[in-house]
């Protein structure tokens, strides 16, 4: 069976957007070490109430009965999975903070499995840290599986995923008709029959028509109620600060303390219009450039002495690659072939979203391919695969799910979606791979939630959120923190960093983390202007 990166780099970090069936290893070593099946979700009784059960060691996880439709209380279930470490200060109790870990598909149940006790770490004892898993994604039934859960279905799937996208090379129409599977095959999946009835099924109704970032919020407001607390504190990364802008926008009065980590911009999300959204790769790979010639021959793989001269390097092996890709007939995950697509969206989820911890490792592929060696890439121990894999472990198609029905009805021209392409793939390298990917899913999608939220994403709330932000982010730059900050009257938190977020569970002691905690625990706002240093440097 063919394997897949998605599951394994999700836990390792927060994510906005993911891409599948990269050979690369992740770059943590959490997802192997938890053993994300140790607990079978499924046999866990859904109830109206919140009632805890002992899992994965001394967590405690529960599934939740929630309206489908949060305007028809008596129409069709959905189960939202939930997991906490519960505090263990309870003398100075002070609730729980709920986590998201990015996405849109993240699950907020295993964030707390892989990087709950970093959470607590930062949070310190006074809190719950609970996740909970969106709908469609995770633990939370049903999910966003569009292609049905046959695990052979989902590689094949899987493998046929283009990877970049750019004009004159076949890869726009290709792109096009794969999107348009997908929205076919979602809209039967996810979509009901428009019907309505009351007596009628969560299938009947069509999940996919309530995924939305909107009916999640009030998912997040149930819990809240059967938790017995008033306010939501709340740490969110990637796709979570998205989540926290629509709630504190639709629910101000029930926001307590909010942290965003590594901004999407709502008002940007809200038209749809993602294009500009990898705008400081670039500066991210100059960095690579420069760190590897700083790093000398025994720091960097394919070392040179100018940053010039290792991207020249770089460029040269990937396009030798183009030319000539190489066969694995025995890669671990299955026959497959190695190509410039492949290594070069490698480079973006994983260099390019954490240089600190793996620019080496890209140096090292890299060499790798430039000497084609098949051997380094047939010994993938971390890499994840989907055989034998639970079903709520898998990836799925919860991000288009979430984005797409959150997005307006996008134009699905072609015309529309290359001036789209057009955008993403000057604004950076980082285009192909990612920012003119969502234009060509949404585009194709069918579906549109009933509840789309519409409204003013600026919110008026007691305590301002804290927003944080490394100075250059791969798909959530910091100019998004910027127009979120000034438009909330929320408090910026820069981070001197390159990489997705701050990666604060990482560094669990640093200064963000110190700042977040002082925040948490008591509403305390650092200095407007703070800077905080990097904790890592690349290549170090
Ligand atoms: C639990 O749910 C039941 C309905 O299933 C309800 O009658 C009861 O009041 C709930 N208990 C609490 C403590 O919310
Ligand atoms: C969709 O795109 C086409 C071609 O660019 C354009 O003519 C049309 O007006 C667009 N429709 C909408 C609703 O924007
Ligand atoms: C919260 O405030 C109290 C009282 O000023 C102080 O002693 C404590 O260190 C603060 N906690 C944090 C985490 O900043």
């Amino acid at each position: 069976m063919h394997g897949t990166l998605l599951s394994a780099l999700l836990l390792a970090a927060p994510t906005f957007a993911l891409h599948r069936n990269l050979p690369f290893p992740p770059v943590s070593r959490q997802a192997k070490a938890a053993k994300l099946d140790a607990f079978d979700w499924y046999a866990l009784e859904p109830a109206d109430n919140i009632t805890w059960t002992p899992c994965f060691g001394g967590q405690q996880c529960a599934r939740l009965n929630v309206p489908l439709d949060h305007s028809v209380p008596d129409g069709p279930k959905v189960q939202v999975a939930l997991q906490r470490i519960p505090a263990t200060d309870k003398e100075n109790y002070q609730g729980s903070i709920f986590v998201n870990p990015g996405g849109p598909g993240g699950a907020g149940t295993q964030f707390v499995l892989t990087g709950g006790q970093a959470l607590v770490a930062i949070f310190g004892p006074t809190f719950d840290i609970l996740g909970f898993d969106p709908r469609g994604t995770g633990a939370t039934t049903p999910r966003a599986d569009c292609v049905g859960t046959d695990p052979r279905r989902q590689a094949a799937w899987a493998d046929s995923e283009i990877v970049g996208t750019r004009e004159g090379d076949g890869s726009i129409p290709l792109t096009r008709a794969h999107n348009q599977v997908r929205g076919e095959l979602c809209a039967a999946a996810l979509g009901g029959d428009g019907k309505q009835e009351i007596g009628g099924t969560v299938e009947s109704w069509g999940p996919g028509r309530f995924m939305d970032t909107a009916s999640v919020v009030e998912d997040m407001v149930k819990i809240l109620e059967q938790l017995g607390q008033e306010k939501l504190h709340f740490y969110g990364a990637s796709y979570g600060t998205l989540l926290a802008q629509y709630f504190a926008a639709i629910h101000p009065d029930k926001v307590g303390r909010l942290v965003i980590d590594g901004v999407l911009d709502g008002a940007k999300w809200q038209l749809g219009k993602m294009a500009d959204t990898s705008k400081d790769a670039d500066a991210i790979m100059e960095q690579f450039y420069a760190g590897c010639s700083k790093a000398g021959k025994s720091g960097c793989a394919i070392w040179e002495p100018t940053p010039r001269a290792v991207a020249r390097r770089l460029d040269r092996i990937l396009d030798a690659l183009k030319r000539e890709p190489i066969p694995l007939p025995f890669y671990p995950g299955g026959p497959t072939v190695l190509t410039f697509d492949m290594v070069s969206a490698y480079i973006f989820t994983t260099g390019l979203y954490f240089p600190s911890l793996s620019f080496g490792q890209v140096a090292e592929s890299a060499r790798a391919v430039e000497t084609r060696n098949t051997a380094y890439f047939n010994a993938f121990p971390l890499m994840s695969f989907l055989d034998g894999v639970a079903v709520w472990d898998r990836p799925n198609d919860a991000f288009s799910a979430v984005m797409c029905t959150d997005f307006p009805r996008l134009n699905d021209t072609l015309a529309a979606e290359v001036a789209d392409l057009r955008i993403a793939n000057k604004v950076s390298w980082g285009g192909p791979y990612f920012a003119s990917q969502i234009r060509f899913q949404c585009g194709a999608w069918k579906m549109q939630a009933k509840h789309r939220y519409a409204g003013p994403v600026s919110s008026k709330v007691d305590v301002p959120a804290l927003v944080v932000s490394s100075r250059y982010d791969p798909v959530t730059p910091l100019v998004n923190a910027k127009a979120v900050a000034a438009r909330n009257g929320w408090r910026l938190l820069l981070q001197e960093s390159s990489g997705h977020t701050s990666l604060v569970f990482l560094y669990p002691t640093g200064c963000v983390a110190r700042a977040l905690r002082a925040y948490m625990t008591n509403a305390t706002l650092p200095a407007k202007g703070t800077v905080c240093e990097s904790p890592a440097t690349p290549f170090a």
